[in-house]
């Protein structure tokens, strides 16, 4: 025990001796925070009520009285560690019980008033307090924060994204600054590395609203929200982000689908004949291969998918480079579609590689269907002001989007093949609905350049039959017949599935920048940008970043160098899951 003699002293004890110590009362009086005045007077008005007290701790004290608030702080105080068998036998009470034992002439009964509060209390306390005092560290710019994939408020930001999808089914005016509103105020929780257990851990924490407080405090409250439930059982709100799901449906077409056609499910839609996507050959697919495009792409699919796509750029030009950015290179394991960025290192060589480069896919029978996007970018368009908006910030990158053939068992890919790697199996799941599913593998991709040739061979061998079943064109647009068709060939027995897959083009000069833009999140940029204008006078884009004082270009060549332009601190892709 360090800190404070422990010395057994006879000093309380030979002070009064005998039958003149009432009851073996030996009391401790801890001299920290009473004053050495008023310790002496409690001192000798105990001695004269026969109240043995000692100043050094020691197996024959009964009492031990204090300032302290808690027993922990005495412990913390006296530099004592817990579990001392010397400890045991005393009891911890307050000054108030020696003070009311003189005024009884006689040691007084223990009661409630006179515990310590105990350890758990005083934890309890000492988290709200650190809980308070994070929530006032926590930065204004959602980019000046660590944002990480999991995190301590899950059921809170949950909740917050119910409404938040709400407001974006029911697309009205006000909507849109309704989601912002709920989805800035799940990014401050996101934050925070400790549990919201009160609605004290949230004061001074920038960006909740009253509405999002008052959702918070019902669920710290009662467990639940009643507005989340409401949203849960409605069921016209429920079929609509159904349908939202689909790929080439927006909240008008879900309303329309919903709200006149009386629509409910899929069958309904590829049944109705009012509906007819022959104009919009993406709807079309999007309908037929729902399935498929509902279900997520693995973390490994999607490392695959980039070798696929890498190996064949490489037959153009053996110094290309792809990266996989989105939620993926943010440390996810799933995802809603594949995002490559395919740039050079040599300023202009990536021109005519996505045409190039589609037709080779598309001659193996590995494009489904997709939509080439010319580059619109100019100079002009760096200092041109863009609105800024929550969800899907337009660029004028060259690309392609599209939806992809890629063989089913590329998740099940044999260990041999992917020798090259380093493999980290995490066993980590994921509540999707009421299922249980096991997460794929995490995969840390060492090389970037290779896909092992078993591997190759392997998607060589699955995509014979797949290309000779059935491999459109990139430019055909389905015929009034189509969707029936497209629906045949989706429910058809077949060893490729469907995948979302976006091709973007970045020059070298726009590289770093672009990988920013297109890493994420959506609100990690609507913040970055937001943060560069008004702090900076700045206009940040995918493509690069404007000097507005100045009226020039900042070039940069990293990531770390755009944080570094921008005065803010570096942070990883994992870190920017605002
Ligand atoms: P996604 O919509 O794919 O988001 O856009 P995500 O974070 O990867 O989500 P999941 O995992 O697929 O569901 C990827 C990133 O690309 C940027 C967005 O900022 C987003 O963070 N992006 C997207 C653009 O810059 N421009 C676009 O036109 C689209
Ligand atoms: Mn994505």
């Amino acid at each position: 025990m360090a800190g404070y003699s422990n010395k057994e002293t006879e000093e309380g004890v030979g002070l009064l001796s005998g039958g003149d110590r009432k009851n073996d009362t030996l009391v401790f009086v801890v001299p920290h925070k009473i004053g050495k005045v008023r310790y002496d007077i409690l001192k000798s008005a105990s001695e004269k009520n026969k109240i043995c007290t000692t100043k050094t701790f020691s197996s024959h004290v009964t009492h031990v009285v204090t300032e302290c608030s808690s027993k922990a702080q005495l412990f913390r105080l006296m530099k004592w560690t817990e579990g001392s068998p010397l400890y045991r036998s005393a009891r911890y009470l307050k000054l108030s019980w020696l003070t009311d034992s003189i005024k009884n002439k006689s040691p007084v009964e223990i009661v409630n008033c006179h515990l310590l509060s105990d350890d758990e209390l005083e934890s309890k306390c000492q988290e709200l307090h650190a809980a308070k005092e994070e929530s006032k560290l926590v930065s204004k710019y959602e980019c000046q924060r660590s944002t990480p994939l999991h995190h301590q408020n899950e059921n809170l930001t949950d909740a917050l994204s119910a409404v938040e999808e709400e407001a974006e089914i029911l697309d009205r005016k006000e909507d849109y600054s309704r989601a912002l509103a709920f989805c800035k105020a799940a990014c401050s929780l996101k934050c925070l590395t400790k549990p919201v257990s009160s609605i004290q851990d949230i004061k001074g924490l920038p960006n909740i609203g009253d509405h999002s407080r008052d959702i918070i405090k019902e669920i710290l409250e009662n467990g639940f929200s009643r507005e989340v439930e409401r949203i849960k059982n409605d069921h016209s709100l429920q079929k609509k982000k159904m349908f939202m799901s689909i790929y080439g449906v927006g909240p008008s077409t879900a309303r329309k689908w919903v709200d006149v056609l009386q629509l409910a499910t899929i069958e309904d839609v590829i049944n109705c004949p009012s509906i007819n996507p022959r104009k919009e050959a993406r709807l079309a697919y999007g309908i037929a291969f729902h399935e498929d495009l509902k279900q997520q792409v693995g973390r490994t699919t999607a490392m695959r998918i980039r070798d696929i796509v890498h190996n064949e750029l490489k037959t153009l030009d053996g110094e290309v480079t792809v990266e996989v950015t989105g939620g993926f290179r943010r440390g996810k394991q799933f995802g809603h579609d594949v995002d490559l960025l395919i740039s050079h290192p040599v300023e202009g060589r990536e021109t005519g590689l996505l045409q190039k480069l589609i037709h080779r896919l598309n001659s193996k029978g590995l494009i489904l269907h997709g939509v080439m996007e010319e580059s619109t970018f100019s100079e002009e368009m760096l200092s041109k002001s863009s609105k800024l908006t929550p969800k899907g910030q337009l660029d004028h990158f060259e690309k392609w989007i599209g939806i992809m053939k890629f063989p089913k068992n590329l998740e099940t890919t044999p260990q041999d093949s992917v020798r090259d790697r380093k493999e980290t199996i995490k066993d980590e799941f994921k509540e999707e609905g009421k299922k249980r599913i096991k997460l794929d593998h995490s995969l840390t991709v060492t090389d970037h350049n290779h896909i092992g040739s078993g591997l190759q061979e392997q998607i060589n061998k699955s995509f014979q039959k797949s290309s000779t079943s059935y491999s459109p064109s990139p430019a055909s647009l389905p015929s009034s017949s189509d969707l029936s068709e497209l629906v045949k060939l989706a429910q058809s027995e077949r060893e490729w599935r469907a995948s979302r897959v976006d091709l973007i083009i970045a020059p070298a000069s726009q590289y770093a920048y672009a990988l920013v833009g297109w890493t994420g999140s959506k609100m990690f940029n609507r913040s970055l940008r937001l943060y560069a204008q008004r702090e900076l006078d700045m206009k940040l884009t995918s493509h690069g970043l404007f000097d507005m004082k100045q009226r020039k270009p900042i070039q940069a060549s990293s990531e770390q160098e755009v944080f570094e332009i921008l005065k803010l601190q570096y942070r990883n892709p994992e870190e920017r899951n605002c």
